[in-house]
């Protein structure tokens, strides 16, 4: 197995990635609210920007977990993406994504939807490498860290018994 990275340890304040979109008709539902896709879509891209500022390489998505649709998003809100890496295991980061939708005239908002998204660092050949190393600096930062430790061994089991599983 390829040792660690020696690169400088990365704050997630360091490659952390807010967007903001306006939600038109084209990314609606026949209801009038967003299309789920397009959200996901949106929060894949943002996420991948914040991996990939992390380890200054190309990255891939590998899993998307605890996607929650919380609340719907109209036509004419503004959406507000906010993306920044919870936590580094080897080659592989999690970013954390939130979603808030905002109504530009009355000023509410509220967080629409949130995931969980599992990136890893590939080299020239395509090939995962390590990536540097997160230091949680703020207390939300170290938080957030300690919850995706727990989350990245569930992930890790979860992934082995099914590998397992599929061998048997
Ligand atoms: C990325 C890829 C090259 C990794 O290859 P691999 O043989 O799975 O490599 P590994 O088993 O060494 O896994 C690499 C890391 O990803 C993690 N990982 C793999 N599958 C995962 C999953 N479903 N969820 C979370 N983490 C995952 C591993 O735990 C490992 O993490 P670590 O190095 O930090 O310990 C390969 O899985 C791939 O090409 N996947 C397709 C990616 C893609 O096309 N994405 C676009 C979305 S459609």
């Amino acid at each position: 197995m390829e040792p660690m990275t020696h690169e400088p340890s990365k704050t997630p304040s360091a490659s952390a990635v807010v967007s903001r979109h306006l939600l038109m008709p084209q990314h609606a539902n026949p209801r009038g609210t967003a299309f789920g896709g397009t959200i996901m879509a949106w929060m894949d891209t943002v996420a991948g920007m914040a991996a990939e500022r992390h380890c200054g390489r190309d990255v891939v998505t590998v899993g998307i977990d605890s996607l929650a649709f919380k609340q719907p998003i109209r036509i004419g809100d503004q959406v507000v993406l906010k993306a920044s890496v919870n936590y580094v295991s080897r080659t592989s980061m999690e970013v954390g994504v939130q979603v808030t939708r905002e109504n530009p005239h009355t000023g509410e908002k509220c967080v629409a939807t949130t995931a969980h998204l599992t990136f890893v660092a590939l080299d020239e050949e395509g090939c995962p490498v390590p990536a540097p190393s997160l230091t949680p600096e703020t207390a939300d930062e170290k938080r957030r860290y300690a919850h995706a430790l727990q989350r990245v061994r569930q992930r890790k089991e979860r992934l082995k018994a099914e590998t397992q599983a599929h061998n048997d």
